[in-house]
């Protein structure tokens, strides 16, 4: 006998929070939720047509021990690390940047003809072994996302993990993460089955749907929902379709000490980090930053 689909376990309408340099955002899961959402450890939607919500932006912060995922639906925003890398993420692009050992990067909502910003940044935990390793970062314009039709009119825009055969760029993470922006036609009907005993979550972006199971209202744009254990994930739209971020990945089971934008497994090894950023030792690998 095969599992039950995965229903909604929790629901996460997202917390208006004010992060960087002052960005209103929405908080969807953060540290509270340690460690049901584990290998991820934090989801923000940015959304505003006001300018003055999110110029501020991000400047020049460190990461340790997580990778970021920005993904921007609308608008731009500027970027540039201790890597050397800087550029311009825009619409349908997305940003997979590995910290490793220590990154300072800045992220910087641009002002343009367009005033809406739309996006999310997810947080991925490293493994123990990797929080240490040599910070990566792989910057993915939108043609080079793969979109994959579904059997009734919908698609799915693979950034990481396997639809319909196709494969997402982003790969060789160490939580083998799927992460999907999946666009149904009124009433079309998804499955999809994540690795048994993987994490996976739902955020809902346009229109609305809902999941099998004894929780199967509507998940309302905006909100988050945890599935719970099982098998495949069976998805339906709405009479007005429905857009949704899938994701899923390969829990740690290992301990979170978290503080800000550094996520360890210690104490211990969080007030190294806070020596070493005093001191200037707390980037490891470093090509010097190119301005614009
Ligand atoms: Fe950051």
């Amino acid at each position: 006998m095969s599992d039950p689909l995965r229903s909604i376990d929790r629901r996460f309408p997202g917390v208006p929070t004010l992060e960087g340099a002052g960005v209103r955002l929405r908080r969807s899961f953060s540290n509270n939720e340690v460690p049901l959402f584990d290998p991820f450890l934090l989801l923000d939607r940015f959304g505003s047509a006001n300018p003055e919500e999110y110029l501020a932006g991000f400047p020049w912060h460190p990461h340790r021990g997580i990778e970021t995922v920005t993904y921007v639906l609308d608008g731009r925003v500027a970027h540039g690390d201790t890597l050397g890398n800087s550029g311009v993420i825009g619409p349908g692009d997305v940003q997979w940047m590995n910290s490793g050992s220590g990154i300072v990067h800045q992220e910087m909502p641009q002002r343009s003809a367009n005033p809406y910003l739309a996006g999310f940044q997810l947080w991925v935990n490293l493994p123990a072994a990797e929080k240490m390793s040599v910070p990566a970062y792989r910057g993915l314009s939108a043609p080079e996302l793969p979109v994959v039709p579904t059997d009734a009119g919908g698609s799915v825009k693979v950034v990481a993990g396997i639809y319909g055969g196709v494969e997402g760029p982003v790969r060789g993470i160490p939580v083998d993460p799927t992460y999907f922006d999946v666009r149904l036609a009124p009433g079309e009907r998804f499955d999809w089955s994540p690795h048994a005993g993987y994490t996976a979550f739902a955020h809902g972006i346009d229109g609305a749907g809902g999941f099998a199971g004894p929780d199967a209202g509507s998940v309302a744009p905006g909100e988050t929902v945890l599935l719970g254990p099982g098998g495949g994930v069976r998805a339906t739209a709405g009479p007005d379709g429905w857009r949704f971020l899938l994701v899923s990945g390969r829990p740690l089971h290992e301990p979170v000490a978290w503080y800000g934008p550094i996520v360890m497994n210690t104490r211990e090894q969080l007030a190294e980090a806070a020596r070493e950023l005093r001191s200037g030792d707390f980037v490891k690998h470093r090509r010097p930053v190119v301005e614009e």
